[in-house]
């Protein structure tokens, strides 16, 4: 750390918001923006803004020419001034302890404005309860909300914790290594942003969905411990959690193994999260993927709450129900979860949880109540004992059951635990459930055509052990590909890779790459980097927006990124994507066929 006051430069002595009791009696000249200001018949109060805060500057007669408080007096707000005076304490009665400055005032004797401003498209002080602009107008004047606080304690916490995971990487060794943004395609499992080549007329590059390929090269280099803040593109559809264009914490290193990374990765964690003033304690809960799927129906579950999903398919195969039954004949189960108190629930809130369980894909949600002893619903007149007993409802519990295959009632019983959840109020806020995914399966095969799709990336190691137990059947197979959950949000994934270019020649054939001559167009600079000699290696890349998201309680992505897309994914502020006139798409040997074009 420099000692002093780093920001004193040729035009100002100190940050407005960093002055305090200690500077009274100093001269000072500052530079702001005017926040506020008060006219008080011929002595004017101006509420000045920096990054560090807000100062309180007064142009009084006793101090100040009348030329000075004329000047103050007409200066509007959000202009940029000069301004020279001297710290005093206030007097008790007049400090304010909601402000950081609050203790002082600039008596000041001269402004000049050095950036005049037009009226401001949004306003940028705001009292307690004024409510903010609508987001498409707030992101359309960026510049002007990147004005406000809250914005800028993100923008500044994003910068702590980046300085922080530098640090801590770089202290284990870890070497930061930038990679190609105009790159060829890797599969991601999104769409990639294509980029056409003018001197290679209809070739294209591809913007990276991550720098997954280079940073195995690396490994082969020879650098055995990789990171980078890595930019990375998918065109893929947007939520509050996704942008296109999003900032991941890449990691790579060779002769490592899965544990020695989530070591790491843990220790990264509770040094990001002390930063932002939280103790995290090492190490995280652990859960295999089949777990994950078999009590929470997802891969990522919030574990701060139960509504574990249970397996009735047993007591219910003897039962004369139809529902039940034919989803069962068909190879489907019975599963559902106890909802303690929702016997209470109206029949219109109870529909509401059957048509979230349909809009997941599920036919239907079966329910049964019990009250006073009695079990209500559907299905309660083919109950027998021992069905009853699987249920174990107790007195005001409400039971919600999808029979179906797992594929369609693992995403409905979902949705129904989440917003049970919600409903019920017990999702503490406050507290930090971190959890390890592991053991995820190699492929997802599809149910019509029975390809088989890359879950993780197709660069992920299988479990040797599955590989030979099950050398025919490789949707049977798991990875060694692992995923790091909080509260629901996936913060990173990664995996062990396949470093033998044998394998990993295999692999692309069972993902339908099997042209030998395909796999060398397609990922010959990897396969030629694994067979000049590769090391064992693995990673993982952490979402590193989430993490600011998290940490600043923001409610999207949008509030921790400066110029960020909207979720149509648009710029508005700079207008982005637009068109380009013909010509310019002719020097790309491009022709638009959008309407209009
Ligand atoms: P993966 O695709 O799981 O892994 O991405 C890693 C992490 O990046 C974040 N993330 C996103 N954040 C914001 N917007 C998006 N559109 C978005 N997509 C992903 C998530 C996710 O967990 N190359 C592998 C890593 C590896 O194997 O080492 C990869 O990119 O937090």
């Amino acid at each position: 750390m420099i000692e002093g006051n780093v920001f004193a430069t040729s035009q100002r002595t100190h940050q407005c918001g960093a002055l305090r009791a200690s500077h009274a009696g100093s001269p000072v000249t500052l530079g702001g923006w005017v926040h506020r200001s008060r006219n008080l018949g011929g002595l004017v109060f101006i509420d000045l803004r920096d990054r560090a805060g807000l100062v309180q500057v007064s142009f009084n007669p006793d101090w100040a020419s009348a030329a000075a408080i004329a000047g103050a007096a007409a200066v509007g707000v959000e202009s940029v001034v000069l301004v020279e005076g001297v710290v005093e304490l206030r007097p008790g009665d007049m400090r304010n302890t909601d402000l950081a400055t609050g203790d002082i005032e600039v008596r000041a004797t001269s402004i000049r404005v050095v950036g005049p401003a037009v009226t401001p498209a949004i306003p940028v002080a705001r009292g307690k309860n004024d409510k903010l602009p609508a987001e498409d107008l707030r992101l359309r004047h960026r510049y002007l909300d990147l004005r406000r606080p809250e914005l800028q304690a993100s923008l500044i916490l994003r910068h702590r914790l980046l300085q922080v995971t530098r640090s801590y990487l770089s202290e284990r060794g870890f070497l930061e290594l930038e990679t190609p943004i105009l790159t060829k395609p890797t599969p991601e499992g999104a769409r990639d942003y294509l980029v056409p080549s003018r001197v290679h007329p209809g070739e294209f590059y591809a913007l990276p969905q991550s720098p997954q390929i280079y940073k195995q090269l690396f490994m082969c280099a020879g650098f055995d411990r990789y990171f980078q803040i890595a930019r990375c593109f998918r065109d893929e559809d947007l939520r509050q959690d996704r942008q296109p264009e999003f900032t991941q914490i890449d990691i790579e290193a060779s002769f490592i193994g899965r544990d020695d990374i989530m070591a790491l990765s843990e220790g990264m964690i509770a040094a990001i999260w002390r930063e932002a003033g939280h103790d995290v304690t090492p190490p995280f809960e652990r859960m295999s993927y089949a777990d994950c799927m078999e009590r929470y129906g997802c891969d990522r579950p919030d574990l701060r709450y139960g509504l574990e999903i249970h397996d009735f398919t047993a007591a219910f195969a003897p039962l004369d129900f139809v529902v039940t039954k034919s989803a069962i004949e068909a190879g489907g189960r019975v599963r559902g979860i106890r909802i303690a108190g929702g016997a209470a629930w109206s029949r219109k809130q109870v529909d509401e949880l059957e048509a979230l369980a349909k809009s997941a894909g599920a036919g239907g949600l079966l329910r049964a109540k019990k009250t006073d002893g009695k079990i209500d619903g559907p299905v309660a007149k083919f109950l027998t004992p021992a069905a009853e007993e699987a249920l174990a409802l107790n007195d005001g519990d409400l039971a919600l059951i999808v029979a179906a295959s797992d594929r369609i009632s693992n995403p409905a019983l979902d949705r129904i635990r989440q917003e049970c959840a919600r409903r019920l109020g017990i999702v503490d806020e406050h507290a930090r459930r971190f959890l390890w995914v592991t053991d995820f399966p190699m492929f997802d095969k599809d149910p019509v055509t029975g390809a088989l799709a890359a879950v993780h990336h197709p660069f992920t190691a299988a479990n040797a052990d599955d590989m030979a137990a099950y050398p025919d059947a490789p949707e049977r197979w798991r990875a060694l590909a692992y995923d790091c959950v909080l509260n629901g949000l996936e913060l990173g994934g990664g995996s062990i890779r396949t470093s033998d270019p044998r394998v990993q020649s295999q692999m692309f054939t069972l993902l339908g790459i099997g042209d030998v001559a395909e796999q060398e167009r397609r990922f010959g600079f990897l396969l030629e980097g694994l067979r000049a000699g590769a090391p064992p290696h693995g990673g993982i890349a952490f979402g590193f927006d989430r993490i600011s998201m998290l940490l600043s309680n923001g409610a999207s992505l949008r509030d921790v990124i400066a110029f960020p897309k909207t979720t149509a994914a648009r710029a508005l502020f700079e207008n982005a994507p637009s068109s380009v006139p013909p010509e310019d798409l002719r020097d790309l040997h491009l022709r638009s066929t959008a309407e209009g074009a």
